[in-house]
């Protein structure tokens, strides 16, 4: 049947049907056009109105102030708390016993601010900074000075036996301020880098001003308002330097060390320092000077007697007073100074070694020479805490 059926109708009623197809396609599309041309036009003005409506919303609910705010605050950000810009955060120093490198600790403690006023109320501290073998044997006198006196100091511990688990109560001012420390060997290069380890870890407390480096053996001679007066209103640091002949001060000089340092600008001096913060700054930055003792002065050279006196008076000369506050006594001769047992301790000796001699202070003449005094044994601690607190009138 189907193929009976004649050609001509059935082409007729194609064409009527594409003819339909076609009218019902241009209607579609003018429909859509004219839709699009309507959504055009109305969204904006829709937003608008829906944007004036939560608005108006919002500041019916808010104070005036919030009200006043541009019409392109959305309500949601405005209902935030200020950002925290982080000031805090970043002048708050991370816990001594951080995971750095040497090298990490040093670059990021290096960091000078342009700025030389600082945007905050700044109280300056003395970082002390102990370089021990174990614990502080001295500690409980140390604790005795440090007394009354929170948020005027920091401490900082170097003790290279870190196997002498140093065991110190909750409640002393040493406890966690062990900073990570490493083996160093008596007149080495790595007593250097342990000092320069003392002074980056003490820099990043942005409130430090002062840098004084003590032993286990070093006791304090004056109560803790006359040693923080007297470093914070130093005009200089406190590096000791001069030039000695002979073996044991030119002699441990060596030629290859030219000509960053020649014969003439080698010096010697005590290890133990006090300095200000831009200097502590300069001490751990150098690579130069450190690098040619690294390499020059090991054996019997001591680089801990000579590099920082002959880098100091190369560079800061002026700042320098040339003398250090920390007495000791080598008139017996030897490798060694004198040890005070426990029978040395007395007032007598105590009221000496604070008033020997007059020493120059900002250009003046001063009573005080020395503000600490080393070496002390362990069993000289009992009478230290007998005689000391009184005579030096401690915060008691
Ligand atoms: C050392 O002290 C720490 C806590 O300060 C403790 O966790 C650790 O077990 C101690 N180590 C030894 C060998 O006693
Ligand atoms: C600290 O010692 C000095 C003498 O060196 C004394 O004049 C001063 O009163 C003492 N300070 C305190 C707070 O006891
Ligand atoms: C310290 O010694 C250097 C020279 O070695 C000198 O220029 C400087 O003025 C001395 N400091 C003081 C305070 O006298």
């Amino acid at each position: 049947m189907k193929n009976n059926q004649n050609p001509s109708t059935i082409s007729l009623f194609k064409l009527l049907n594409a003819q339909l197809h076609l009218s019902n396609l241009l209607s579609l599309i003018l429909f859509f056009v004219f839709g699009l041309c309507f959504g055009v036009i109305l969204t904006p003005r829709l937003k608008t109105i829906s944007f004036n409506l939560k608005f108006t919303q919002f500041s019916l609910s808010t104070t005036a102030a919030a009200a006043v705010t541009s019409d392109f605050v959305a309500p949601s950000q405005a209902a935030l708390p200020p950002v925290e810009l982080g000031l805090k955060s970043y002048l708050t120093p991370p816990e001594l016993m951080h995971d750095m490198t040497d090298g990490e600790l040093i670059w990021r403690a290096s960091m000078v601010p342009k700025v030389g006023d600082y945007p905050f109320k700044r109280t300056p501290k003395v970082a002390f900074m102990f370089l021990t073998r174990g614990p502080v044997v001295l500690s409980p006198l140390w604790e005795r000075f440090f007394k009354g006196y929170d948020g005027l100091f920091t401490i900082y511990v170097h003790s290279s036996d870190s196997s002498a688990n140093v065991t110190v109560p909750e409640d002393s001012v040493f406890f966690g301020r062990r900073i990570p420390s490493k083996d160093v060997g008596w007149g080495k290069v790595n007593m250097i880098e342990a000092e320069r380890r003392l002074l980056a870890n003490a820099l990043l407390d942005f409130s430090n001003q002062r840098f004084v480096l003590l032993s286990e053996a070093c006791i304090p001679l004056f109560n803790f308002s006359t040693v923080y007066s007297y470093l914070i209103n130093s005009k200089h640091n406190f590096v000791e330097s001069y030039d000695q002949e002979g073996p044991v001060g030119r002699g441990r000089y060596s030629p290859k060390m030219g000509p960053v340092v020649d014969i003439e600008e080698w010096r010697k001096g005590s290890q133990w320092f006090e300095m200000d913060r831009d200097l502590a700054i300069q001490v751990i930055a150098d690579k130069v000077y450190f690098s040619v003792f690294h390499d020059f002065c090991g054996g019997q050279c001591y680089a801990d007697e000579h590099y920082l006196p002959t880098f100091v008076t190369k560079i800061f000369r002026e700042m320098n007073a040339n003398r250090t506050l920390t007495f000791v006594d080598w008139a017996k001769g030897g490798p060694h100074p004198t040890r005070y047992m426990g029978d040395d301790v007395t007032e007598e000796f105590l009221k000496k070694l604070r008033n020997d001699r007059s020493c120059e202070y900002n250009g003046k003449k001063d009573q005080i020479c020395h503000l600490f005094a080393r070496k002390f044994a362990s069993h000289s601690l009992e009478r230290l805490l007998r005689i000391a607190p009184k005579l030096m009138q401690f915060n008691l």
